[in-house]
């Protein structure tokens, strides 16, 4: 599917963003080891996050989800559900209720668990199964095909679970065992990994520490903290022993991930915009602060806590000219999905930016450092790899076609960058934008840009 985006047109205002998917499938999946109800609310239509709740559905004995009570009744994203701006219908999410009896209660699933095009969903539930007493496989679309495994599967089985990888990659058989507590250090930062062999450590003898050399998100953490858990959280380290989870509620923020390309939509135009009803945890807000080194003024104000995660708003100051910046490998983790949207917002600006040792970036839904470097190619702009660094010339960009390559953030990240390009660019692919942000173009347009297609 393709969409044009004209220049200009985007006014600013207030917004809000569908739930946080990092948020949303960890608390799916820690509701589904529970014992009791739990009640989940601000559930996003994200096609991620339902793929997170047709697996536990499934290994919650229902043949499509039916334990999750709600989402089965809406079965579909909502054709105008998750609209997100205040200009448009309010986001009013999935409410979701969970009844289990535990982990125990986990059955076998019938066929493969799919996970989709989801990283999360499949890392965090090999961490889930790794302890469960049957065999399950998870496997997904080909971009997640393509995706590393190996990663997750070697921490897993030194804990005493068996798992099969294809060639490093899903589908990845998963078959319980009784585990043992392990120290695990990520050999690369990454909170999928970190958070499935904390998983796995609720249900394993002895401590499990997870070690790693930069910060990621740290929601399962907190989440854990929050119910009780013993968990020890230190700098670059966290522990963890048997724990079972009793059941909770929550109602799930806005994802700052979503929420940061309406930002840089602002930045771009030179309006301000404040979103609500955010998630404001200081692991996922780190380009905040690549945007004020590239002179966009922003203000974070929390308001409340839901299951340990800070809640609030985002105020974009109107910004006057963009400056090029340079990211470094240790902030990396921190705006990891952020680099699509900030590296076409470098393309406007003046001055060059770098963002260094890069290379995860090639690991995600497509091999972004590639991708980003090709659509601003194609738009008109100078942009290069260099090693495994991102190079952005800035200068503006020209207008065109570029192709999001199936990736959601790169399908998001050229739609934004239409708004301070001299000509309409039209992105292929836009539908990707529902992986993660459902009503992303009607969340633009209630903000004033002017798309088509
Ligand atoms: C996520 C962690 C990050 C991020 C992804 C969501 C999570 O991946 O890119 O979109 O919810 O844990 P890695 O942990 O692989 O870096």
């Amino acid at each position: 599917m393709r969409a044009t985006v004209h220049p200009g047109g985007f006014r600013g205002g207030e917004a809000t963003v569908p739930g946080d998917k990092s948020i949303a499938h960890r608390w799916l999946i820690l509701a589904g080891i529970a014992k009791g109800r739990s009640e989940l609310s601000g559930l996003p239509a994200a096609l991620d996050v339902r793929s997170t709740a047709r697996c536990m559905g499934a290994l919650l004995g229902g043949a499509d989800g039916a334990a999750l009570e709600g989402w089965a009744s809406d079965p579909a994203p909502a054709p105008d559900g998750d609209r997100s701006t205040t200009n448009g219908p309010r986001p009013r999410g999935t409410t979701v209720a969970v009844e289990t009896q535990g982990r125990g209660a986990l059955q076998a699933p019938g066929r493969p668990l799919d996970c989709g095009n989801s990283g999360t969903t499949m890392r965090l539930l090999a961490g889930v199964l790794a302890a469960a007493p049957f065999e399950a496989v998870l496997e997904g679309d080909e971009s997640l095909s393509r995706r590393p495994m190996q990663r997750v599967a070697e921490p897993l089985r030194s804990m005493g679970a068996e798992v099969s990888t294809t060639d490093g990659h899903a589908p990845m058989r998963v078959r319980g065992g009784r585990l043992r507590g392990i120290e695990h250090e990520t050999p690369v930062p990454t909170a999928q990994v970190k958070s499935a062999v904390i998983l796995a450590g609720l249900e394993a003898e002895g401590e499990t520490i997870v070690r790693e050399g930069a910060q990621t998100r740290d929601h399962t953490e907190r989440a854990l903290e929050h119910l009780g858990a013993p968990i020890r959280i230190a700098r670059g380290s966290v522990s963890v022993r048997a724990f079972r989870p009793p059941a909770f509620s929550g109602s799930v923020p806005g994802d700052v991930s979503s929420a940061a390309f309406l930002v840089a939509a602002a930045a771009l135009t030179g309006h301000a915009l404040t979103v609500r009803n955010l998630g404001v945890n200081p692991t996922r807000t780190g380009f905040l602060g690549v945007l004020e080194r590239m002179g966009v003024r922003t203000r974070l104000e929390i308001q409340r806590e839901e299951l340990g995660e800070p809640v609030g708003s985002l105020t974009v100051e109107p910004c006057e000219g963009l400056r090029g910046t340079t990211v470094e490998p240790d902030e990396l983790p921190l705006v990891v999905d952020e680099v699509p949207v900030l590296a076409l917002l470098a393309a406007h600006a003046a001055g060059d930016t770098w963002f260094a040792g890069a290379a995860e970036l090639r690991l995600k839904e497509s091999d972004r450092l590639g991708g980003v470097a090709e659509a601003i190619s194609r738009l008109g702009g100078t942009a290069g790899v260099e090693g495994n660094d991102l190079v952005i010339g800035g200068g503006g960009l020209g207008g065109g076609v570029a192709d999001a390559r199936g990736d959601h953030r790169m399908a998001m990240a050229i739609a934004v960058s239409a708004l301070a390009a001299r000509a309409p660019v039209t992105v292929e692919g836009i539908e990707a934008a529902e992986v993660t942000f459902p009503g992303f173009v009607p969340s633009l347009v209630a903000l004033g840009a002017r798309v088509e297609g």
